[in-house]
């Protein structure tokens, strides 16, 4: 199995796919300010990212992902709204759901997504099981 990126670097390539999506372009001072962390670091990372593969640095274009960057970067992307499809049938607002989502997302197996994912379509196509389980939590049984 071919290495697969660390969790950080998870970060920047999903954070690069989506600002190059977003605004056709990511630029080192937007990628350090959404990830919270200092230029410097981004530098680094981008500069690591580029040995592995990942990415190009293009003259007037700035950071480009390679094949195998936006292969990584659209699995990443799949799996983060895998997560957000199954924390909104759940009721988790927005703000919640990123924080938590980026909060787990690279930890968790290729199989646990797939049964999160097997989960959301079985409440999706059954929304009856969907709200028992919300009015069994309204009556305070789910909770912990
Ligand atoms: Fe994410």
């Amino acid at each position: 199995m071919a290495a697969r990126p660390t969790q950080s670097a998870e970060d920047y390539l999903e954070r690069i796919h989506e600002l190059i999506e977003e605004k056709g372009y990511a630029r080192v001072v937007d990628i350090a300010e959404t990830l919270n962390v200092r230029e410097a670091s981004v530098t680094s990372m981008v500069q690591r990212l580029g040995e592995q593969g990942y990415l190009n640095y293009a003259r007037y274009r700035g950071l480009v992902l390679t094949d195998k960057g936006r292969e990584v970067a659209c699995r990443i992307q799949r799996r983060h709204e895998i997560l957000a499809r199954f924390f909104s049938l759940l009721g988790i607002d927005a703000d919640t759901q990123q924080r938590d989502i980026e909060g787990i997302e690279h930890h968790l197996s290729p199989s646990t997504v797939t049964l999160l994912a097997d989960l959301a379509d079985f409440f999706e196509k059954q929304p009856d099981a969907l709200e028992r389980f919300r009015a069994s939590r309204r009556r305070g049984s789910g909770a912990p």
